[in-house]
């Protein structure tokens, strides 16, 4: 595998400044919000990998399904020579798309791009060690603000796996498609991974799960902002909640306060009051119907060209084309 330079896999400085102005503007907001992407430090990260193994949480073993069936599929559809993911997390379920690809081309680069450096690393090392022919170009980066498609070997395969699609808001959404749409070259997919509406306790229960995985994860965000912002919240005065919006199709993870208190952040110089039984939401995970799905990309100029369920109906794959890009399927 060729060496990827060590900058690459540093968290670049400019999330300090991100963390602060996100801080800043979701604890001053009615209601508090935090952006779901930071979540992801060190035991953030650590925390999803025991989510994904937890028996409530099926996205991903469903996903999983889909690409054990689907995998060599896709590699023949696409031709593609380059595999760029974004948030790559451990790059544990992409390894059977890298398997398909390198059955079909000897030379395939893999770009991951990821804001957890801690999740970069531990998934460039395992992959280097697994796939030595393999070119990496890893990318510490938020791909809402920085997305750029690197100039590598096309046919390129841009995979948004996990249901990471569904934790940016409607508005984001739009706005991350018709960007990414722009960046698409001829020949150039998008594979999306997304979960689907179902029956409200099943989800509720995929993000409140029994052994307090998914609780641990939200309130670590606490911790987080203690460590970075030198914040002095207590996170036993918190409890985690999962919220089923029906109108919006998506389910809220939020922290409730357990009592009036105030929070102070000392490098951003803010107190936060927090009412008894205040919410301060930290994710939204948005659930699918293939229609609704349709109708955004279509809104951004791309279409479905080919759409896979598990078994069990439970999470979808679609692979997605620009409208006006007539390169024939392989
Ligand atoms: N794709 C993996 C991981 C999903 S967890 C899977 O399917 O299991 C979501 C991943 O996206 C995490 O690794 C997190 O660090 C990353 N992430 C979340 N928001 C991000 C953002 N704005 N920019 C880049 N990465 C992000
Ligand atoms: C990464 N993302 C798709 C997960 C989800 O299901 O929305 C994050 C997560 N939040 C709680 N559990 C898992």
């Amino acid at each position: 595998m060729s060496t990827p330079a060590d900058a690459a896999l540093t968290a670049p400085t400019q999330f300090r400044t991100e963390l602060r102005a996100d801080v800043t503007r979701g604890l001053s907001a009615s209601p508090k919000q935090l952006p779901p992407r930071w979540l992801y430090d060190a035991l953030g990260s650590d925390l999803f990998l025991k989510i994904t193994e937890l028996p409530e949480y099926y996205p991903t073993r469903s996903e999983r399904a889909i690409l054990t069936q689907r995998a060599a599929a896709i590699a023949d559809i696409t031709g593609a020579r380059t595999l760029i993911e974004l948030g790559s997390g451990s790059s544990d379920k992409t390894r059977l798309l890298l398997n398909a690809l390198e059955e079909r081309h000897n030379q395939i680069t893999y770009a991951p791009v990821d804001i957890s450096a801690s999740a970069m690393k531990q998934a460039v090392a395992a992959l280097s060690a697994d796939y030595p022919d393999l070119t990496m170009t890893p990318l510490v980066a938020d791909f809402t603000t920085s997305l750029t498609l690197p100039p590598l070997p096309g046919p390129r395969l841009l995979a948004f796996l996990g249901g990471t699609f569904g934790n940016l808001l409607p508005d984001e959404r739009a706005v991350f498609l018709r960007s990414t749409r722009s960046r698409l070259a001829p020949g150039d997919r998008i594979l999306l991974g997304v979960d689907l509406v179902k029956d409200p306790d099943r989800l509720r229960a995929a993000y409140d799960d029994a052994a307090g995985v998914t609780a641990a994860f939200n309130l670590n965000v606490l911790t987080m902002l203690n460590r970075e912002l030198r914040a002095d919240f207590d996170p036993d005065a918190f409890e985690h909640v999962a919220v089923w919006d029906p109108h919006h199709e998506w389910i809220e993870m939020r922290l409730r306060s357990r009592r009036e208190q105030t929070v102070t952040l000392d490098d951003l110089g803010l107190h936060v009051s927090f009412a008894s039984g205040e919410y301060l939401r930290t994710e939204i995970s948005s659930k699918f119907r293939p229609r609704r799905l349709a109708s955004e990309l279509s809104a951004a100029g791309l279409h479905v060209t080919n759409w896979w369920t598990d078994p069990d109906g439970l999470y979808g794959l679609a692979l997605v084309a620009r409208d006006d890009d007539l390169t024939p399927p392989r």
